[in-house]
């Protein structure tokens, strides 16, 4: 029997992608053919590291840095890069018993940069033959653990099916509390509307809502309200302009952006949010106190370099506004 039951209420798992990321931080964008050293008087290099990252694996880094215990379900090469996301995961908290390593592939790779004159992040990615996650594996996780899952919106078809294993198991045990569903549509793929009527919670990122030529926030949650599943909480973060949101109650709330005095490292804002909102969510926040929560903790990650910072400034920076926060410390439970 599970260590957790009946006592994991809202322990989280995030389902989906790690890879690592390659960060040169940039004063300006590069031009084509340039050359840019830590000494160039043009442009310079400010900073360079390799990070963690991937959607899911960045939620669980975000969750573990606000003190949540996360689990990451999803695959990794057993190449020379294997042991560097193992260790960043257990800095964090990060429980992997639900990793799955495969032999003979490589470790997808992101070269990312930072422009400290826009605050932009150009991020390019390359997953040469790394197997995605499949329902068999999904159906060996104890699911007894959580109380929420977590999917990063790719691998549709597994998804979809994984989706509705945790329907099953629900329905299986109507004695605790249903597993949360949540679902995050990010990349410019015209397949992940399949997973639009699947979630309790629904996050749909701008690039997505772009790609689909929807031009703001409300435009975004009414459309992809009309296709979700009823009663479905929908969810839009939208860089500077903050965040909307919504239940089929209609109503849509909002929070603006929280920016901190500097912009300096935008990449993997849209996971910051989504997690911080899944945390304050969790924590019994209503939808307009969790996305408030997300866009001030967002707005702290954007203001600092890479991610080890962002644990002392949630700790000093951000209490959680929640009507029901003296009562559900839940997420410490271990
Ligand atoms: P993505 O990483 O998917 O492009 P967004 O750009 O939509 O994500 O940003 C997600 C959230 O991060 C926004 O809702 C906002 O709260 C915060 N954020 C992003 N960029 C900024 C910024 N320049 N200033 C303040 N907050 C920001
Ligand atoms: C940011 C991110 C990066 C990664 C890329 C993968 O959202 O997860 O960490 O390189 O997106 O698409």
């Amino acid at each position: 029997m599970s260590r957790f039951k009946h006592e994991c209420g809202e322990r989280i798992l995030c389902v989906g992608h790690v890879c690592v990321d390659i960060v040169s931080e940039c004063s300006t964008y590069p031009q084509e053919d340039d050359k840019v050293g830590t000494t160039t008087k043009s442009n310079r290099c400010i900073d360079q590291r390799w990070q963690r990252g991937g959607n899911a694996a960045n939620n669980c880094t975000v969750l573990g840095a606000l003190g949540a215990h996360p689990s990451f379900c999803g695959t990794v090469a057993a190449s020379h890069e294997k042991s560097f996301i193992l260790e960043d995961f257990a800095k964090y908290g990060i429980n992997t018993d639900n990793v799955v390593v495969h032999e003979n592939c490589d470790c997808p790779v992101s070269c990312v940069i930072l422009s400290a004159a826009t605050g932009s992040r150009t991020i390019i990615h390359s997953n040469k033959n790394l197997p995605e996650l499949t329902a068999n594996d999904f159906a060996k996780v104890d699911l007894n653990d959580f109380g929420w899952v977590h999917f990063e919106g790719r691998n549709v078809s597994n998804v979809c099916n994984m989706i509705r294993h945790v329907r099953e198991f629900n329905k299986k045990h109507p004695e605790r509390k249903p597993l949360t569903i949540s679902v995050e549509i990010e990349k410019a793929k015209p397949e992940l509307e399949a997973l639009i009527p699947l979630p309790d919670v629904l996050f749909v990122a701008k690039d997505y809502a772009k790609f689909k030529g929807y031009s703001n926030m409300d435009e975004t949650i009414e459309t992809v309200q009309s296709l979700a599943l009823p009663g479905a909480m929908i969810i839009c973060p939208w860089g500077e302009v903050g965040a909307s949101a919504s239940s089929t109650k209609g109503t849509i709330v909002h929070s603006p952006a929280y920016p901190p005095s500097k912009v300096i490292d935008t990449l993997g804002a849209g996971d910051t949010f989504n997690a911080a909102t899944i945390f304050a969510l969790c924590k019994g926040c209503t939808l307009e106190e969790g996305i408030s929560f997300g866009c001030k903790v967002a707005g702290a990650k954007v203001g600092v370099r890479g991610w080890e910072p962002l644990r002392e400034v949630v700790k000093h920076t951000i209490p959680l506004v929640s009507s029901a926060d003296e009562t559900a410390d839940l997420l410490h439970r271990t």
